[in-house]
């Protein structure tokens, strides 16, 4: 399956497509035939990621874009629609976080990760949608967490968010099946990205990927082509009688005992 070109003739837009998963998503789909368009707010990132996907043998284009402003990814997905004619798959990727307890967590802190995440979903999801429904097929993928289903204690912004992502992948995925367009999402346990590393895992590198490895069952964190292979089947007609479910990819950890040590037993 992986070795086909399974998204010959297919466009995919790729919010935060500049750096961290939302580019491993963009190459992996690149490599897979589609003609990717990435946005994001860094121009810089972008191009350099387009440049990447190029030198690669794929087809990209980079569009500057802020998800919070409606107006922004509507003229992503002209875009898009200008450059290849259609738009088959979204990948909803584009987030935002940083660590901070509840009660210092200010309003605009607030608003910032949930207009990023929530809002933004939602404004990406609206805009692509004349498009799918014109062509009467459509893919949207939102990538969400794991703690979307539980707790992210110092991330209560994200996490509310995230949880709204997933009750919007299931209602989408109900309004919008009987135009062809699915709606699903996958939420991804502990995927190292520079971003993460920086917000979310201060302190020693070395020492974080320990302590996660320790609370993963499997005993390692999760390889990028993993989360893009699983998208990559998730956005193809392998899965198209998959709608409004979430797929976690963690290696066990939501299923972890907290005082399961497995190097001990
Ligand atoms: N701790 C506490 N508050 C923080 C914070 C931190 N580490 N980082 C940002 N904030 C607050 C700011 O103080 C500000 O609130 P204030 O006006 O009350 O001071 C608010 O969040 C918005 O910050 P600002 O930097 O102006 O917003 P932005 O729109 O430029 O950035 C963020 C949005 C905050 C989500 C930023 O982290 C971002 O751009 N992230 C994108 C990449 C990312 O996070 N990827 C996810 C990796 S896991």
């Amino acid at each position: 399956m992986f070795r086909d070109r399974i998204f010959e003739g297919k466009v995919a837009v790729i919010t935060g497509g500049g750096s961290g998963l939302g580019k491993s998503f963009a190459r992996r789909f690149a490599e897979l035939g589609a003609r990717t368009v990435l946005a994001s707010r860094g121009l810089e990132r972008l191009t350099a990621a387009r440049d990447q996907i190029v030198a690669e043998g794929g087809e990209a284009i980079a569009v500057a874009a802020d998800v919070r402003k409606p107006e922004d990814v509507e003229a992503v997905m002209r875009a898009a629609h200008d450059a290849y004619g259609r738009i088959d798959i979204l990948i909803n990727n584009a987030a935002g976080n940083f660590l901070c307890p509840a009660e210092k967590l200010s309003s605009n802190g607030w608003r910032s990760v949930v207009d990023i995440v929530l809002n933004g979903t939602f404004f990406c999801s609206r805009a692509a949608f004349p498009y799918m429904q014109e062509q009467k097929s459509g893919r949207i993928l939102n990538i969400l967490a794991t703690y979307a289903f539980g707790a992210s204690p110092g991330t209560v912004h994200s996490a509310s968010a995230k949880a709204g992502v997933l009750a919007m992948t299931r209602t989408l995925a109900v309004e919008w099946a009987r135009y062809g367009i699915l709606v699903k999402a996958i939420a991804p346990g502990f995927f190292p990205t520079p971003g993460a590393a920086e917000r979310l895992w201060p302190g020693d590198p070395e020492e974080q990927l320990a302590r996660m490895r320790r609370t993963v069952p499997v005993g390692r964190t999760g390889e990028h082509a993993e989360l893009a292979n699983l998208a990559a089947y998730l956005c193809s007609d392998y899965a198209n009688y998959i709608t409004g479910e979430a797929v976690v990819i963690d290696g066990g950890m939501s299923w972890n005992h907290p005082l399961f040590e497995w190097e001990k037993l």
